[in-house]
């Protein structure tokens, strides 16, 4: 038993998605999240740019004792998944394998990816598609804009749905079975996606499947804990901003919310 805590990363409040399913996956687990708000929004920098950032956050969960770290963000994940597995001494699992490996589970021939620009230029939900599955049908799109609607708390509003029906118009010529959230704030819309594309479309949350394949590496390198969680919210941004975002998102159940700064690590 390791009752060291779970690292979680984002760029702000989308990964608080994976989080909640942490949580009511893995209720033994103590988590410690970093939202990286000081310097959001990942989804329209450079890919060197993310790596940077998200090695200094990796850095510091490491400082506090991570056992994992779960990048609960798919631009950072895209831009540093294999640098943050060759650089840091602990398990590091991100979103976009399990996400792919979830829309492919019933078999359809066309699915579609919304991301960030940063995601959809990357294309590594495409190449990771067609990887596990040659014949897959792919239509990305990317949905920058629904980024900052759910940061700055704007979900459930006439204009998040005005946002999502216009980013989400390609779709009407290019229908999708299955559409993958390829950016973890997306969740936070699931009403307003499903509102504009249909019952008929299934919606693919990565977390579900991201936090299986933390069970499995948890299970494999026997780093389960035992005996409840704790959660701890960092945020390299307003302390204010991420706690207005955590009582919304989390309804409010954590055991600290601080400020850090991550340009030293
Ligand atoms: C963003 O900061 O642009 C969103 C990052 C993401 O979840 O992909």
């Amino acid at each position: 038993m390791d009752r060291r805590p779970i690292g979680v990363m984002d760029s702000g409040l989308g990964g608080l998605s994976v989080l909640r399913v942490l949580r009511q996956e893995l209720p033994d687990e103590s988590l410690l999240f970093v939202g990286d708000q000081g310097h959001f929004p990942y989804g329209t920098k450079t890919q060197a740019e993310v790596r940077q950032l998200a090695l200094a956050i990796g850095r510091f969960l490491v400082r506090h004792d991570a056992k994992l770290m779960v990048v609960a963000c798919n631009t950072a994940t895209g831009a540093a998944l294999p640098a943050l597995q060759a650089a840091l001494p602990i398990p590091v699992v991100g979103v976009i394998r399990p996400g792919a490996t979830a829309a492919l589970a019933t078999n359809p021939r066309t699915i579609g990816v919304i991301g960030t620009d940063s995601t959809i230029k990357n294309g590594a939900y495409e190449r990771t598609l067609h990887e596990l599955q040659p014949a897959v049908k792919v239509v990305s799109q990317p949905a920058q804009p629904l980024v900052a609607i759910v940061e700055h708390g704007q979900t459930g509003t006439p204009a998040a749905q005005r946002a999502v029906d216009k980013v989400l118009q390609p779709f009407a010529s290019q229908p999708v079975e299955n559409l993958i959230l390829g950016c973890t704030h997306f969740p936070f819309l699931s009403k307003e996606i499903q509102h504009k594309l249909g019952p008929a479309v299934r919606l693919i949350d990565p977390a579900y499947e991201t936090v299986q394949t933390v069970k499995q590496v948890l299970a494999a390198r026997q780093l389960a804990a035992t005996g409840g969680q704790q959660t701890v919210l960092y945020t390299t941004g307003r302390v204010a901003d991420l706690q207005t975002g955590a009582d919304r998102l989390l309804a409010g159940d954590y055991a600290q919310c601080a400020s850090i700064d991550i340009d030293g690590e």
